[in-house]
């Protein structure tokens, strides 16, 4: 990618702040639509993560004939058949409270002791001089029985990551992008970033 510059395609502000802690040690800018003020609001109407996180960086390259990166990531319960899945963010109402969406999740999972679940990330990589690229990879964790922790963002406070007997909220940064669906997805994009700029 000329100039290392990486715009990614989200208004995510949880999203995009673990993705400048992940690439901009490594040397790269990294925009988001927020430096991209006039950019219509995009309407993810794939039917999965890897669709999804393609129409987002796609409709970039295709305005300002730029690189760009998206990730489409959400959250698949087994128990409600792998919701909300590619509607996480969405669901129960965009502009409705994680802790009201956590709490919702918890109750609905009371005496349920199928609790496994996971985090999916996908992450396109689109330009003017290749076909769109698609990196995946998930994090297996269970719904805890209780939220927990202050940091991270969204439904980390539910995600109970067994490994380290805690949930994603309890982790520091460095912890949860060593592990998490994103980190990993983002390991693939450095590797492929690294052949593309050699
Ligand atoms: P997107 O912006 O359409 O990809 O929506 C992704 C949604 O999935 C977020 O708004 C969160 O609800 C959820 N999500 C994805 N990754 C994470 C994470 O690392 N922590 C917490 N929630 C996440």
């Amino acid at each position: 990618m000329e100039n290392k510059v990486i715009v990614v395609a989200s208004r995510n502000a949880g999203k995009i702040r673990e993705f400048r802690e992940m690439l901009e040690p490594k040397g790269y800018t990294v925009k988001s639509l927020e430096d991209f003020p006039d950019m219509p609001e995009i309407e993810e109407n794939g039917t999965t993560f890897a669709e999804n996180a393609v129409v987002k960086a796609k409709a970039v390259t295709d305005l300002y004939g730029i690189d760009a990166i998206s990730d489409d990531s959400g959250l698949e319960i087994d128990a409600f058949d792998r919701m909300p899945g590619i509607q996480s963010a969405r669901w129960l109402g965009h502009d409705t409270s994680y802790t009201y969406k956590n709490q919702v999740i918890l109750d609905r999972m009371k005496g349920n002791e199928n609790r496994t679940c996971r985090y999916v990330c996908a992450i396109a990589v689109t330009s003017t001089r290749h076909k769109p690229v698609v990196f995946e990879d998930t994090v297996e964790c269970t719904i805890a029985y209780e939220p927990k922790g202050e940091n991270g963002f969204g439904y980390d406070p539910i995600m109970y990551y067994p490994p380290y007997e805690k949930t994603m909220a309890e982790m520091t940064k460095d912890e949860k992008n060593g592990i998490s669906h994103r980190g990993k997805a983002v390991r693939k994009l450095e590797e492929w970033l690294n052949h593309e700029n050699a």
